[in-house]
Parts: C-alpha cells; sequence; structure tokens
C-alpha cells in the first residue's frame, strides 16, 4: 500500500503537530523553571540565533558612525545606575539574584569584544526578547546610545579605578546630590563633558520643571529619565535649588558672530524666526543660555531639529522644536558658541 501525500493529508498533518504542542504546552509538562537552565544545544541554538539576528539588523539599520567620540562620563553614570545589577561592571560584581535567570547576562568585559560597533549599538537601542536584555529606555536618542556604545568598547580594558573616577566625584557626602554630582560635578558645571549642561546659576524653576518633564517622559533622555524616576516631589525642588544656587552661568555676556548677535537680538523675519532675546532674558520664566556649554546648546537645538527624531515635540507644547527648525543650519553652531561667550 502507498500513501499518496495530498494538500489535504499534509494540511492535516500540520494541524495535528500544532494541536500536539498545544497539548504540550497546555500539560504544563514544559519546565519553565529559570532554575532549571537550558540544555546545552538550547542554549548553543537560541545564542545562534540571537547572533544571527544582531548581524543582520545591525548591517541594515544602525548607523555607520555607531560611536560617540567625547561624553564618557553620562554613559558610565547610566551603566552603574541600570546596567551593573545584571552585567558587574570592573570592580564590581553583578548581583547574585540577576546571575540567576536564565539566561545570566554576560560578563560585558570579555563579551564586548564580540561584536563590533554596529552590532552593540543594535542590540543597546532594541534590547534582546527573551532574555531580559532591555531596549534603549528613551526615544530618538541614538546620541546618548552612540555614548554607551563607546563605553561599553572601553570595558574589556577599563580598570576598577578608572571606572570609579568616571562615575564618581570626591567630597559629596549626601546620597542624592552625590548621584547627580558624579556626572554634572559636586559643582554643577558638568565636569567638563560635552553633553552635560551647567546647572549652576540657572533658573531654579526651570531645572524642576526639567526634572519633572525627564521623570514622565515628556522629555526624552534614558540618563536623565534613569535619574529623576525615583525622586520625590521634594527631592526635585530642594535639587534643583541646590544647584542652581552654585555659581556657573550668570555674569556671562554673550559674544562672537555679528549675525547670530541678529539672531538673538531681532531674529529672522524673512523666515519666521523669532528674537531668542524676546524670551530668553534675565527675569523671563525661560531657561537662561549665556554662559550655557556650547556643544549642549548646539545639541539641544539639533535634537529638536531631527527630521525623523521628533524629541519631545511630539508631546510637550514647547514652541522649541518650531524655531530650532527654523534655525539655518549653518547657525547653529555659531549660535551656541555666541551664547556661551566665546
Ligand atoms: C535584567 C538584566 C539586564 C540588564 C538590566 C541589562 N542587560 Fe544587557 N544583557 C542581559 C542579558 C541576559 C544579555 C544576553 C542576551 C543574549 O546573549 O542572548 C545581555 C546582553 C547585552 C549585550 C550583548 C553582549 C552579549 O554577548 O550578549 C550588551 C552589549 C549589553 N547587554 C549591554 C547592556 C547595557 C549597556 C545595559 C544598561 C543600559 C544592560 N545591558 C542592561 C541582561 C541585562
Ligand atoms: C548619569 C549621568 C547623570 C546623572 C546621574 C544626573 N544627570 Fe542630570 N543630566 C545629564 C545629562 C547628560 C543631561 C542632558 C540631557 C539631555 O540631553 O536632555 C542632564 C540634564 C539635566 C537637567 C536639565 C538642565 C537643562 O538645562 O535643561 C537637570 C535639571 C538635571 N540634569 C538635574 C539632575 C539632578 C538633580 C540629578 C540628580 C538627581 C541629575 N541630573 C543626575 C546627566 C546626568
Ligand atoms: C517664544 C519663546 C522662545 C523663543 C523666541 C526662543 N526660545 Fe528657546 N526656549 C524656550 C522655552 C520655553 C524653552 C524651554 C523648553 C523646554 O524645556 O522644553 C527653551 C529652551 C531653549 C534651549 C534649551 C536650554 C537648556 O538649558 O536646555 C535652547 C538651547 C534654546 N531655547 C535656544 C533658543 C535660541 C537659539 C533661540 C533663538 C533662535 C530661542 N531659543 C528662542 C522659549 C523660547
Amino acid at each position: 500500500m502507498t500513501i499518496r501525500i495530498t494538500w489535504a493529508r499534509a494540511a492535516a498533518a500540520i494541524l495535528a503537530l500544532a494541536l500536539a504542542g498545544l497539548l504540550f504546552a497546555w500539560s504544563g509538562v514544559f519546565n519553565i523553571a529559570a532554575s532549571s537552565g537550558h540544555w546545552k544545544i538550547t542554549d548553543w541554538f537560541l545564542h545562534w540565533t540571537m547572533r544571527n539576528s544582531v548581524r543582520t539588523h545591525a548591517a541594515f539599520t544602525a548607523p555607520d558612525d555607531p560611536k560617540a567620540k567625547e561624553g564618557l562620563v553620562s554613559a558610565a553614570g547610566l551603566f552603574k545606575a541600570s546596567c551593573t545589577s545584571c552585567h558587574g561592571a570592573p570592580g564590581v560584581r553583578p548581583l547574585p539574584v540577576m546571575q540567576a535567570a536564565t539566561p545570566p547576562a554576560p560578563n560585558l568585559s570579555i563579551n564586548a569584544r564580540e561584536w563590533t560597533d554596529k552590532q552593540i549599538f543594535w542590540i543597546l537601542k532594541h534590547g534582546v526578547k527573551y532574555t531580559g536584555m532591555p531596549g534603549w529606555a528613551a526615544k530618538d536618542r541614538d546620541d546618548e546610545v552612540r555614548r554607551m556604545v563607546a563605553f561599553v568598547r572601553l570595558l574589556p580594558e577599563m580598570t576598577p579605578a578608572t571606572y570609579r573616577s568616571l562615575t564618581e566625584v570626591p567630597g559629596v557626602t549626601e546620597a542624592k546630590i552625590a548621584t547627580c554630582a558624579g556626572c554634572h560635578g559636586a559643582d554643577g558645571r558638568g565636569r567638563g563633558q560635552p553633553d552635560m549642561p551647567v546647572l549652576g546659576g540657572q533658573s531654579p524653576a526651570y531645572l524642576r520643571a526639567a526634572l519633572e518633564a525627564y521623570a514622565t517622559g515628556k522629555r526624552q533622555s534614558a540618563v536623565m529619565a534613569n535619574a529623576a524616576a525615583t525622586l520625590t516631589p521634594e527631592d526635585m525642588t530642594r535639587l534643583a535649588d541646590h544647584f542652581a544656587a552654585m555659581p556657573g552661568i550668570g555674569g556671562v555676556k554673550p559674544s562672537g558672530s555679528t549675525e547670530a548677535a541678529k539672531i538673538d537680538r531681532e531674529g529672522l523675519p524673512k523666515v519666521q524666526l523669532p528674537a531668542c532675546a524676546s524670551c530668553h532674558a534675565p527675569g523671563k520664566p525661560y531657561p537662561v543660555l549665556a554662559g550655557q556649554r556650547a556643544s549642549y546648546i548646539a545639541q539641544r537645538l539639533r535634537n529638536w531639529r531631527g527630521d525623523a527624531t521628533v524629541v519631545d515635540a511630539r508631546k510637550s507644547q514647547s514652541t522649541m522644536p518650531v524655531i530650532a527648525r527654523r534655525i539655518p543650519e549653518d547657525m547653529i553652531d555659531p549660535l551656541a558658541q555666541y551664547f556661551a561667550g566665546r
């Protein structure tokens, strides 16, 4: 007797298999206990699948410059606050409870070598399904992801002393302030980091509002969302006041390009760009720009402008995204340097 394979029989066989699978899942016999680990073959298969997926997706979607050249402090600080519990860090062990997961998070001092920059970028931005590895916690902040790629890249060679110097500053005793100071510096000047705003001398109400906006996701930043997430309303007010009261911004007179000065005072009527000074002037409820770090000003303006990237324009009612898009691209850096007073 010969069995002829017909479409109907093939379909019935597939259906039977699917039903058997469903029955198996329903029976509860499959052991999903993390404590039982994976079989070697499952482990190999999952990792092989993950590597292939990362390779393919990274090749097509990761940017060609996936790694930032400067700004390690904010990446190190975020790593300390949100990655070490699983991965550990130079001189810091991962939490045992996290290492009891299946799969346990790899030691990046070893594993970072296995991946290209583009692949690390892709993993950090999107995370890895079924493993606990989370995706980036803010939308449209590839600049933050790129800084983390640079940091992860350095982990294999990083000493515990270097790691500590990136994440801690001496001389701050109060725990909450020390966390902020790890990135912003004990003096609120941002440790010379290009992505870090000067907080000292800024309007306290503005700093308070910024913390709230980070915590609620109205302003997108994985770095600051994490720092602001656990603050109470009282903490926010106190920390804003603490940093605003320091010297920093203030006493700086904008100077530099005459074209930038003109945009500040008069705007560009032909493209309906309003004068910056109509809002950003002493005594008004807007952030102070004079004396702010040039690289930070330029970064914020560019984040607001991006085509696909609509950082905090989507949710906030702020007028700045519209204004930023009207500034001619070749005036961004001159304006930023002008406000910084250089
Ligand atoms: C809840 C635990 C957990 C947290 C938190 C976590 N990770 Fe992971 N991470 C993992 C696991 C598990 C993997 C392994 C995924 C795999 O190989 O399939 C992983 C993989 C990675 C990889 C790829 C390395 C490799 O060989 O798989 C990098 C890079 C990485 N994580 C960086 C980070 C960074 C940076 C952070 C913080 C922003 C972070 N992780 C937070 C669990 C975590
Ligand atoms: C891991 C590093 C890091 C830590 C820790 C950190 N910050 Fe920040 N902070 C940054 C970076 C980077 C930015 C710029 C973010 C952006 O691009 O929006 C920023 C922005 C801010 C701003 C907005 C300033 C402006 O001009 O708009 C405020 C306010 C602020 N931080 C306060 C704090 C306070 C208070 C703490 C402590 C609870 C803290 N930060 C902890 C890195 C950090
Ligand atoms: C209509 C009022 C208005 C005008 C005009 C205006 N701004 Fe703003 N600007 C704001 C407001 C409001 C914020 C705070 C936005 C927020 O936090 O979401 C801001 C924030 C900024 C910031 C971020 C400051 C920080 O500490 O993070 C920069 C940079 C900036 N403006 C640059 C400019 C420049 C350059 C011009 C002129 C071309 C300009 N602004 C004109 C209202 C204005």
